[in-house]
């Protein structure tokens, strides 16, 4: 009996390094948080060398990951030294924190090809190399619903949408907040000569646990002659650090109230939007890397039930951290797989990413595996995705502008209900740009729509406001 057994655990071992070896990379979304940065509390905010280096430093680990000829995970048929500028999707709001760091990541992922590669020769013979020994250019697109986000203290500032920043402003009158606010009220008091020239004494306190210890944080990084900063002990930042993270879960995810966590639900639908474009592609869309701030990882996390796995996950995320969400197969790449044959592992990793400090894989929504068969995926993350402009405006409450054609329904609009409405909202399948755009036509009667078209430029800027929505209007303007 004992040796059947150990046989067959020794062909189940033998298995997973020949299964490794089969698996072929299809697609990859990533999450990606800047590099280091000046203090929110002194706009505008930039990027610092450092910052610069490390987003790079990231840019270059998933170069040898996904793009090299000799990479461990190629994304199957992806152009490895000259970009193929279909292949790839870049974005970031309008921040210069976050347009910088997309723009250093970048130069790590597709570096200059030099002289030999980088030359065209002209019709009359000339050779021109391309400037910065054959530098490539790839464009990063604007999404505005994460703008500024460097420079606001407060995260729903950025977000535009108007239930969640009702949601997070519950926090403040939560039995949670005014306890802390209390319990730490001397500890505020003990280190304002630290901070006290860019913060007044009423501001000092856990109300603004998150901008203070950012500007500590920073001091502690960049300023070799804090004030004060004998105050400073190990205890005291790592207590600064807590209280920061305590504050922003607090605004960015509930459990029981989770319109606050609109980041991650537009997030999720971004996601699954773009794989989903690289299965109908036939792998054509390979890879895109969107930039963007610490509270969408932080709801996201909440969403996707990742403290339940590692209370890590409570803690706002080291600068350069990144997430990824990896389309793989099992089976042959070509001819492209059926959707049956496909899963996705996601990945995070804490800080910048190289060679030594590699990302590693978690099991989302609650369950135990690491790899999930794409379906299921497409399940777990349409419970809480947010993929479509009526959707948005459904859950955010919003009824002017952009979303004057989704009035509420009477009893909607508060807070926390949203969950309710995604659950039927999602089963009738409208999900989708095209969806969206045709509901707005069924609406607006034709005559209404080409007014719509009429004055697209118009319609264009408010658009912009929403991710999902810029979609949509490069889709108009296609048309
Ligand atoms: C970068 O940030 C620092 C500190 O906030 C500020 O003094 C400096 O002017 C900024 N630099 C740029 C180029 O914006
Ligand atoms: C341009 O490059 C081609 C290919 O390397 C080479 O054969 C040719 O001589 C070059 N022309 C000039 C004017 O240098
Ligand atoms: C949604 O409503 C909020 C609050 O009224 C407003 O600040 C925000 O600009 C609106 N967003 C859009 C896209 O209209
Ligand atoms: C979470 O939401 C619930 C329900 O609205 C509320 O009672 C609770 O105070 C909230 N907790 C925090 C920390 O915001
Ligand atoms: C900050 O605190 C220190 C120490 O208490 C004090 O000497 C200084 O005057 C304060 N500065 C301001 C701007 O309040
Ligand atoms: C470093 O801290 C000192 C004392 O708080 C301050 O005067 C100085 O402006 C700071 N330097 C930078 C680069 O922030
Ligand atoms: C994927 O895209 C196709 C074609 O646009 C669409 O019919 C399908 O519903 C999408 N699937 C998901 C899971 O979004
Ligand atoms: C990332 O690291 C910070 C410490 O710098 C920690 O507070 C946070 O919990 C970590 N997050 C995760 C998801 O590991
Ligand atoms: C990766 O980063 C860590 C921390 O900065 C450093 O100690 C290590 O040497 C780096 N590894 C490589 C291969 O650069």
């Amino acid at each position: 009996m004992l040796f059947p057994q150990l046989a067959a655990l020794a062909l189940s071992l033998s298995l997973i390094p020949l299964s490794h070896a089969a698996e072929t990379v299809l697609g990859v979304y990533m999450f990606h948080r800047h590099g280091d940065r000046t203090p929110k509390s002194t706009p505008p905010a930039n990027l610092t060398a450092l910052g610069y280096s490390q987003v790079y430093t990231s840019g270059q680990y998933y170069r040898n990951r996904y793009i090299a000829a000799n990479a461990a995970l190629k994304i199957n048929g992806i152009n490895t030294d000259i970009v193929k500028q279909s292949q790839i999707a870049v974005s970031a709001p309008s921040d210069v924190v976050l347009q910088n760091s997309a723009q250093a990541f970048l130069q790590g992922l597709y570096p200059p090809v030099g002289s030999a590669l980088g030359t065209q020769t002209l019709r009359d013979g000339t050779n021109v190399t391309a400037p910065l020994n054959g530098y490539q250019l790839i464009p990063v697109a604007l999404v505005t619903s994460g703008s500024g986000s460097e420079d606001n203290g407060w995260l729903q500032d950025a977000s535009n949408c108007a239930n969640a920043e009702t949601s997070s402003n519950n926090y403040f009158s939560s039995a949670e907040y005014q306890a802390t606010l209390a319990a730490t009220n001397d500890f505020y008091k003990s280190i304002a000569p630290a901070v006290n020239r860019t913060f007044t004494d009423s501001r000092i306190s856990y109300k603004n646990a998150y901008i203070i210890y950012d500007l500590l944080h920073v001091a502690e990084i960049h300023n070799a002659t804090i004030q004060s900063a004998d105050l400073l002990t190990p205890e005291t930042l790592f207590q600064l650090q807590t209280r920061a993270d305590q504050h922003e879960w607090a605004l960015a995810y509930n459990a029981s109230d989770n319109m606050r966590a609109i980041g991650g639900m537009t997030l999720a639908a971004e996601v699954v939007d773009f794989l989903n474009k690289t299965i109908t592609s036939q792998g054509k869309n390979k890879i895109n890397v969107q930039f963007g701030a610490y509270a969408s990882f932080l709801s996201f996390f909440g969403l996707a039930g990742l403290p339940a796995v590692n209370p890590d996950f409570y803690g706002v995320t080291d600068y350069a951290s990144a997430m990824t969400f990896e389309l793989f197969t099992n089976g042959p790449a070509a001819p492209f797989p059926a959707a049956s044959d496909l899963q996705v592992r996601f990945l995070f990793h804490n800080g910048t990413t190289n060679a030594t400090n590699e990302p590693v894989a978690y099991p989302l929504f609650g369950q135990l595996n690491l790899a999930i068969p794409w379906n299921d995926f497409v399940t777990g993350m349409s419970k809480f995705s947010v993929g479509t402009t009526e959707r948005w405006c459904t859950a955010c409450g919003n009824t002017t502008g952009i979303c004057a054609p989704f009035p509420q329904a009477p009893s909607s609009g508060s807070a926390g209900s949203a969950q309710s409405k995604q659950g039927s909202g999602m089963s009738n399948a409208v999900a989708g740009v095209i969806g969206a755009f045709v509901t707005l036509a069924v609406i607006l009667g034709i005559q209404a729509l080409i007014l719509l078209l009429g004055g697209l430029r118009v319609v264009n800027k408010r658009m912009l406001a929403h991710p999902v929505m810029q979609r949509e209007s490069v889709e108009l303007g296609k048309m």
